[in-house]
């Protein structure tokens, strides 16, 4: 029997469904006037969050789903978790909420306090500093910031050099020398980094998050796509991984814009959940490190414990850390880690912008990493994706053709895999009671929080078989 590692009592038993179809009578009328004032188009599903609990999402008709997508992966420890509600009503996170603070300028007295006993407790190893930031594309992008600073401060001669006339005045006319045309990031193919305006020109999802946005001449290298199962196609992937580490090389020798860093997911996740294996993150570590190309690893997606590490890029077994990691979602806050001290410009002010992060965001990653800890949920996680991930084999080979590509094996509950009626799939699961996020063309995504169970994988298994086993009924 397994251990119960948190106390489940305030979520309930099981999913309900009160109407025979979501949106239900009630949604319908609230959707419709939330339509006069407010683009409805994207929505999923209108949450009565009041009544959802730990992993069960609700709805104003009474419908309650198991929620294996929360948030687009960004829920930690389940609706209304008790230990969160009441770290939120602390006199502490009143205060960071209510006088919320310029960090760059006005740091509260204890900010040092609270990162080192919250956001950077669970740094990267290798990585001891952090520039905090307010969502997954603030992240990236002022990791990028960072990257073309550092390179510009190395080509002038170090951080002692002054910024010369021409540099100054041709930088207030978005022109080379001073705003630099010369330097790039380098992406991959079917990447997603997030969608303000350089963070989207690393983005290569879908053309609709980029249409009609000036982009960046930027490279993009191929990301290797494998095969599955990863058993039966070791030789084919590895030569994918090589000729993909090959191209990296390649853009970074002879794009006409040569890249100062590479960013790269460690499971391309809006891209469709593209793993690729650790030898080729090490390879690219080596690539990056052998032409003085900075690493980034964003792990705005697959941070805080979902795939059975604290952060992905611990299953590589990197020889030396990335150069920089940026997290958001599960934190709740979000930002980058570094190491290395020349990652800091020369100058105050460079990187910089009123709130810089949040307090109140910083102590609630705070509380979570607590509870993360106190119920050890990181190695429950990996145990549960594992349970999970034979459940979902079972299913695979009894309907081969409706679970196609079963991916995540030991990355806990990181799992996904291809549907062939991906879109029908989803929304069907919602009768079915439970609510199943999708990327990429035909990838169904797991994405549960960490204080999923053995029991809440069965209820999803069985809701999985349903929706397969229901079609032409
Ligand atoms: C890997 C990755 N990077 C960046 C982002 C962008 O984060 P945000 O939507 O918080 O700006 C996302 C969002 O899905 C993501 O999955």
């Amino acid at each position: 029997m397994a251990k119960t590692y948190y106390d489940a009592s305030w979520e309930p038993s099981g999913p309900s469904l009160k109407t025979s179809e979501i949106p239900g009578p009630k949604a319908k009328a609230a959707i419709s006037e939330l339509n006069e004032v407010f683009d409805t188009r994207s929505l999923n599903m209108l949450t009565d969050y009041a009544k959802s609990s730990g992993n069960y999402i609700a709805d104003p008709d009474g419908n309650v789903l198991l929620d294996v997508y929360a948030q687009i992966a960004s829920i930690p420890l389940g609706y209304n978790n008790p230990t969160l509600r009441s770290a939120a009503q602390s006199d502490e996170m009143i205060n960071g909420i209510i006088n919320r603070p310029a960090l760059g300028n006005f740091p509260p007295v204890d900010w040092a306090h609270m990162l080192k006993t919250g956001i950077l407790k669970v740094a990267p190893k290798g990585l001891n500093q952090v520039f905090t930031a307010m969502a997954g594309s603030d992240a990236n992008e002022t990791a990028y910031k960072a990257a073309f600073m550092w390179r510009r401060q190395k080509e002038r001669g170090g951080a002692h050099v002054e910024f010369t006339e021409e540099e100054m005045a041709s930088s207030m006319k978005n022109q080379s020398p001073g705003a630099s045309q010369s330097l790039s990031i380098l992406s991959f193919k079917s990447a997603f980094h997030g969608r303000l305006f350089g963070s989207l020109s690393t983005t290569r999802s879908k053309p609709i998050h980029k249409l009609d946005i000036p982009a960046f001449d930027w490279p993009q290298a191929t990301f290797p796509a494998l095969r599955y199962p990863l058993e039966e196609h070791a030789e084919e992937n590895a030569a994918a991984e090589k000729a993909s580490l090959d191209e990296v090389e390649h853009l970074i020798k002879n794009y006409h814009i040569p890249p100062c860093a590479v960013v790269v997911e460690p499971i391309q996740s809006e891209g469709g959940d593209n793993h690729a294996s650790p030898a080729f993150f090490r390879g690219l570590r080596e690539v990056t490190q052998r032409h003085g190309v900075l690493l980034i690893v964003d792990e705005v997606q697959t941070g805080v414990g979902a795939t059975g590490r604290f952060w992905a890029h611990e299953h590589w077994d990197l020889p030396s850390p990335p150069d920089m990691v940026t997290f958001s979602k599960k934190a709740q806050t979000a930002g980058y880690y570094f190491g290395n001290p020349e990652l800091r410009p020369n100058k105050p002010y460079r990187q910089f912008n009123t709130w810089m992060g949040d307090p109140a965001r910083a102590i609630l990653f705070r509380a979570i990493i607590n509870e993360i800890e106190r119920l050890d949920l990181v190695s429950r996680t990996a145990q549960v994706g594992d349970y999970l991930f034979g459940k979902l084999e079972g299913l695979a080979k009894k309907y081969p053709g409706e679970f196609m590509n079963l991916r995540g094996k030991g990355m806990g509950t990181f799992i996904a895999f291809d549907s062939p009626r991906r879109d029908e799939f989803l929304k069907r699961a919602k009768q079915f009671g439970v609510n199943i996020g999708g990327s990429g063309q035909m990838a169904v995504r797991l994405r549960p929080m960490l204080i999923f169970q053995e029991h809440h994988a069965d209820i999803l298994v069985e809701a999985m078989e349903k929706i397969v086993t229901s079609w032409d009924k």
